[in-house]
């Protein structure tokens, strides 16, 4: 069955899930890539081993899925409907903290592909690099994710009435299209085998 957890149905999506909701769904997903990298640190890059397929397809899946599809989600359609409405200062600082959480995870993914880069090509036989970052953003995530969904997600739907919800649900509906949800949603089922 095609994305039931989004709760789509034959006649289209099913437009009562909050939109934060489909947001929450996202974090779960990125949650088992995390542990499978928490996994991945502890039986290999800590005994300087590196599985380079397996940090080509954690890099690819917080690039493409954690980052593009879900902080994408957040930055362009979420926080810039949110910076429309009268927010509460603490609604603000939260989301001003998420944005600058957002940016210091990218350049975190940015340094992990050339320390990945680096030794792949031979340049160095340290796994220290790639530990350091990996690390980082298995500490990250988690903290990040907490403070979307306990303090700043549910209380931020209170400035959308159901209308306003329904609409921003439909636009991360049409921003993901058809196929990413399915593909990375196989891709972390694959590798918890
Ligand atoms: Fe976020
Ligand atoms: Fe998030």
């Amino acid at each position: 069955m095609k994305n039931e957890e989004f709760a789509y149905n034959k006649s289209g999506w099913n437009l009562h899930m909050m939109p934060v909701g489909y947001l929450m769904i996202e974090h779960r997903l990125i949650e088992r890539m995390i542990k499978l990298m928490a996994d991945e640190l502890v039986l290999n890059i800590k005994n300087g081993k590196v599985n380079l397929s397996f940090i080509d397809a954690a890099i690819d899946f917080i690039k493409n899925y954690a980052d593009k599809c879900h902080h994408g989600k957040e930055e362009d359609i979420l926080f810039r409907d949110l910076t429309k409405k009268n927010m509460s200062a603490e609604h603000k600082k939260i989301m001003e903290e998420l944005i600058q959480e957002h940016v210091i995870g990218r350049q975190t993914v940015v340094r992990l592909v050339s320390a990945k880069e680096e030794y792949a090509s031979s340049k160095t036989k340290s796994t220290a690099e790639i530990e350091k970052n990996i690390k980082w953003l298995i500490e990250f995530y988690p903290k990040h994710i907490a403070k979307e969904d306990k303090q700043f997600f549910l209380p931020c739907m209170g400035y959308f009435d159901k209308e306003g919800q329904a609409r921003m649900l439909e636009e991360f509906y049409a921003f993901d299209g058809e196929t990413i949800q399915d593909k990375y949603k196989k891709i972390v089922k694959d590798l918890e085998r």
